[in-house]
């Protein structure tokens, strides 16, 4: 990671490229152009993340009342619980007397217990107790404290929010769109990836990809290409690519394509949200969200979701399977990608149009998402509404 400075507050990185905001649809084509035709060009990617956002921390039924778990997001040690009333919590997950993680610890529901020698602290990381003291040794235990996260479980889902906390009004949790009123089944699947989140967006958000990487028997094969045109809108930190029957290449979609209808949307820090009606009422969403660990690893978690709760015994293993297979055929991407960036560091990554335009819008909202924050001034949506073409 060249020219970082950390610190327990914030990873300050440096952008390098030379992406604008562009107000116009010619200046946002002609940016394009230029990261593609630019000798001295270099590859955005791998060199910031998106600072003061939510990340995806751990599925909310992996987490039981009295139980912790230990992660690392965006390079931080962060120690994620559940207390015995349900409610979440983060802290630093390094004991601030000798430097030991908290996870190693002890979590009796209410306080957490170093391994090393016992000190307690409560879920907000303000130290309760040292059990070496004695009667008469007095320590305002107080002024002891690991530093907390804000935490939030929505939808089944526990998010951490990196950054600066003490911003007066923080942004939105990301979540799956088109479930509001429904009772949900749901179900999560984790993957690493080995590569920086840059890489896992653009893979994620990409299409040209689909019918080399995803072939099966049951979903396509990558004969008879067929042009696609679809409309893009901006929203909220991302883009909508708006409502529209799913293509028909896969078995499932040609029996009853014509009475499903998708929305696909992206927002940073890197989720991508997909929800699908059949005769207008929605039947299955999800949204797959990307975690820093490092610069060089990112966790996948896709979680999907289903409003018909009481199949879950049927629904989960069979969604399982088809988002495991889908997600695996994607990471073993990712390693053969991970192998070429690791080893010869390639400067420059190609972007074309259209195929490759939300990759870049990807930079644009991440770059304006930073900028306006440093601004201490709105995020303004650099995207505009465009239609984009290509071969799938
Ligand atoms: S290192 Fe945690 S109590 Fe000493
Ligand atoms: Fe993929």
């Amino acid at each position: 990671m060249s020219s970082a400075t950390k610190s327990d507050e914030h990873i300050e990185l440096e952008l390098t490229a030379d992406f604008t905001t562009s107000e116009s649809d010619e200046a946002q084509e002609a940016a394009l152009q230029d990261s593609e035709d630019k000798e001295n060009y270099v590859s955005p990617y791998g060199k910031t993340y998106t600072k003061n956002m939510w990340y995806f921390a751990v599925a909310g039924h992996k987490l039981k009342r009295g139980q912790t778990v230990g992660k690392q997001i965006l390079d931080q040690p962060v120690l994620v619980g559940r207390d015995r009333q349900g409610n979440v919590f983060a802290m630093r997950d390094i004991c601030p007397h000798q430097a030991v993680p908290l996870s190693a610890g002890h979590f009796d529901g209410k306080e957490v217990e170093c391994a090393f020698h016992g000190w307690r602290f409560d879920t907000s990381g303000v130290c309760t107790a040292v059990p070496s003291l004695c009667s008469d040794q007095k320590m305002n235990l107080c002024g002891i404290k690991t530093r907390s996260y804000q935490c939030r479980e929505v939808m089944g889902s526990v998010w951490v929010y990196i950054g600066d906390s003490e911003q007066a009004e923080l942004p939105e949790v990301p979540h799956a769109p088109g479930l509001d009123g429904f009772k949900l089944g749901q179900t999560t699947t984790t993957l690493l990836l080995p590569t920086h989140i840059d890489y896992a967006v653009a893979a994620l958000i990409d299409t040209a990809h689909v019918p080399y990487v995803h072939t099966s028997w049951w979903w396509r094969s990558k004969k008879a290409l067929k042009e696609k045109s679809k409309k893009y809108v901006p929203s909220g930190t991302g883009w909508t690519m708006v409502k529209h029957q799913p293509s028909k290449h896969s078995i499932v979609f040609k029996l009853i394509g014509q009475y499903l209808e998708t929305e696909i949307s992206f927002r940073l820090p890197g989720c991508r949200r997909e929800y699908i009606t059949l005769f207008d009422r929605t039947i299955i969403s999800g949204i797959t969200t990307l975690t820093p660990i490092d610069d060089k690893h990112t966790e996948l978690n896709h979680t999907t979701y289903w409003t018909v709760p009481g199949i879950t015994w049927l629904v989960a293993p069979i969604v399982g399977y088809f988002v495991k297979t889908f997600l695996m055929q994607d990471q073993t991407l990712a390693l053969l990608q991970e192998q070429v960036i690791n080893k010869y560091n390639p400067r420059l990554i190609m972007t074309i149009k259209d195929a490759g335009t939300p990759g870049h819008w990807y930079f644009m909202c991440k770059k304006e998402w930073n900028d306006a924050y440093v601004q201490g001034r709105q995020f303004v949506n650099p995207i505009k509404e465009k239609i984009l073409r290509w071969r799938t």
